[in-house]
């Protein structure tokens, strides 16, 4: 008899903790860096990717939750996450987007006026956010002076379109490109958000890049 009543109240608690849970908001996303963000970009608040607070559980939040796909608006900085492959760690690219399903990224030996479908239909994409936020914080950490004007990264980034590009995987990535374009500075070590956690020792390192004339 306890048994059975023991089992029926185990039944009504955990049906009840699904029927909250359905309105539950994801943790955040969590870089090679081990820095914890939500798809706004943002670093997350608290321990959910939530507007207002929520449960211990992350369920029943107020103001809902903050979705990972965002809409992006000319001059934003956009990262699309690459999933692990048995061959490549995952990772984040980065490029500034321009408009109109355009974009302007780093790829081997060139800045490419590239397509935003292009990167939302790699088979690798898991998905793609607003990293404006991530990338002001990360640029404030190394008490660096920059941008936040997205005309003004969108003048830059345009500027060098079809410019010869230094690409390093390590030290001259998509996302040192960002911080190039956001600090217009080739000759401090410029951070990237994820895979640069070796600091290479050989300022000026970017010499090859123009300064570029706003
Ligand atoms: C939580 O993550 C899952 C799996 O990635 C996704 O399908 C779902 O849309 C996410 N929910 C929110 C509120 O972001
Ligand atoms: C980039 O491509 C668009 C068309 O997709 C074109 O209109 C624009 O002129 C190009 N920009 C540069 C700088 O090449
Ligand atoms: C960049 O290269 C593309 C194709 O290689 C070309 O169509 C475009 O006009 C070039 N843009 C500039 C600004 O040189």
């Amino acid at each position: 008899m306890n048994y059975v009543i023991f089992i029926y109240s185990f039944f009504i608690l955990n049906s009840s903790f699904k029927l909250i849970c359905s309105e539950c908001c994801n943790d955040s996303w969590t870089t090679n860096h081990l820095l914890k963000y939500c798809g706004d970009g943002n670093f997350v608040h608290g321990s959910y990717c939530s507007y207002g607070s929520c449960n211990i559980f992350g369920c029943n939040c107020d103001g809902g939750c903050i979705s990972k796909d965002q809409s992006w608006i000319r001059g934003d900085i956009v990262g699309c996450r690459r999933v692990k492959t048995s061959t490549k760690l995952a990772y984040i690219h980065t490029f500034i987007y321009a408009g109109n399903g355009r974009i302007i990224e780093v790829i081997p030996n060139k800045v490419n006026n590239g397509s935003m479908a292009d990167q939302r239909n790699d088979r690798e994409t898991d998905f793609c956010i607003v990293m404006n936020g991530m990338f002001f914080t990360r640029l404030r950490d190394f008490g660096l002076s920059f941008t936040q004007d997205r005309e003004t990264i969108l003048r830059r980034a345009e500027k060098i379109v079809n410019k010869s590009w230094p690409y390093d995987y390590f030290k001259n990535n998509c996302q040192h490109f960002i911080s190039y374009i956001l600090t217009n500075n080739r000759h401090t070590q410029l951070p990237g958000i994820d895979i640069d956690q070796v600091q290479f020792p050989f300022p000026p390192w970017n010499s090859e890049l123009p300064i570029i004339d706003d």
